[in-house]
């Protein structure tokens, strides 16, 4: 078990790790967009639109957006590898180091933001989070649309796990590399302590109104759609969550 704080260098450092990497990389075309991100962007992005795809990985979502026709989308991610990775993919597209937290770009620049495969939970802290939703909030034009998803807990509050946990934090006993109950760290890819928040629907909301924007809608991606078998056995019961500022 890892002592280290976990921060921001923490997130980074386990993204750039080579298992990381390689996963992220292979299912750029192995998966691609998962269908149920093709009906939501088919919905709500535009070709025209000036997109912001943050935490971008190795291109999963970017680059099968790119080569449907949406041309004018950078992507985005925190991890130098991950953006080495989508580079040596595609070098059509313009692909940035950046955090979320603290994005470098002017008031009003993008007309869509996205943020996919639960990449804003991986933030630690809801502070740390909330100030992302700020800066997502501060680069979208008024009226910009921020799609994203997230895992949650409502649904898994009744599971022995979680109730162990409640109690744990009540007492005290939690973890103490840990912020908030709802946090986890987990073991995959032969990596240790990956970290992730689980957050319950109305933390999710709080924080989408605090940041400035309006949430049109969250749906259970069961509900939006069902993944092929394989790709279904690798994925949680998230929402998708359409935000507008
Ligand atoms: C779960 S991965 C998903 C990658 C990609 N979107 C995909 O679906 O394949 C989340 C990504 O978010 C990035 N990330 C985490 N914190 C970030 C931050 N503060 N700013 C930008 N990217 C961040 C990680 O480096 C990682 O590549």
């Amino acid at each position: 078990m890892s002592t280290k704080t976990i921060d921001t260098h923490f997130v980074k450092e386990i993204y750039n790790d080579n298992e990381m990497i390689n996963y992220y990389t292979d299912i750029v075309y192995n998966i691609g967009l998962f269908k149920c991100e093709k009906i939501l962007f088919d919905k709500y992005l535009n070709f025209q639109d000036k997109i912001l795809d943050i935490g971008c990985g190795a291109g999963r979502t970017t680059i099968p957006l790119h080569s449907i026709g949406y041309r004018d989308i950078v992507g985005l991610d925190i991890a130098e590898e991950m953006i080495k990775s989508a580079k040596s993919l595609n070098n059509n597209i313009e692909f940035v180091v950046g955090d979320a937290t603290n994005l470098k770009y002017d008031n009003s620049t993008f007309d869509k933001a996205i943020f996919s495969f639960n990449g804003l939970m991986l933030i630690p802290k809801r502070e740390r989070r909330l100030k992302a939703l700020k800066e997502i909030n501060r680069v979208l034009k008024k009226g910009g649309y921020f799609i994203f998803s997230t895992p949650y807990l409502d649904n898994k509050l009744e599971s022995k796990f979680w109730i162990s946990e409640k109690v744990k934090w009540k007492q005290g006993n939690n973890d103490k590399r840990l912020y908030e109950f709802g946090d986890l760290l987990m073991d995959d890819l032969n990596i240790e302590d990956i970290f992730i928040h689980i957050p319950k629907i109305s933390e999710v909301k709080e924080c989408l109104n605090e940041a400035g924007f309006k949430v049109i809608d969250y749906i259970p991606r069961i509900n939006i759609c069902l993944e092929d078998e394989v790709i279904e056995e690798q994925l949680d019961d998230g929402l998708f969550w359409i935000a507008k500022k």
